[in-house]
């Protein structure tokens, strides 16, 4: 919904570094607070599973996964 939810199809965070794709879904948007953080509601397995199925669905197909180590150490 442009303006107001962006794509995650094709989009600049669910297609670019993992990184920064685990920092908005842990900490969520510094620019719009719609966008909450996760990091008190989900486990770190959690959202390793949601930031890969976002990557490899949707029509985005990265090929890469998050895992929950990648989690915890992101949560420090
Ligand atoms: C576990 C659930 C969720 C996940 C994994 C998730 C994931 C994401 C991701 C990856 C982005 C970045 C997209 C981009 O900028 O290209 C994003 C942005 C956003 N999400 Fe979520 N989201 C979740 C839940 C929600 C909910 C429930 C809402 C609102 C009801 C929401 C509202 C937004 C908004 C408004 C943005 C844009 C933030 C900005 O412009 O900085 N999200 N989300």
């Amino acid at each position: 919904m442009p303006g107001a939810f962006p794509a995650l199809t094709h989009g600049p965070v669910t297609t670019g570094a993992i990184a920064g794709h685990v920092d908005i879904v842990l900490n969520g948007s510094k620019k719009n607070p719609a966008m909450a953080a996760w990091k008190g509601q989900l486990s770190d397995l959690e959202i390793a599973a949601v930031i890969t199925y976002e990557r490899n669905a949707l029509g985005n197909a990265l090929g890469d996964m998050a895992q929950p180590r990648d989690i915890a150490i992101a949560r420090k």
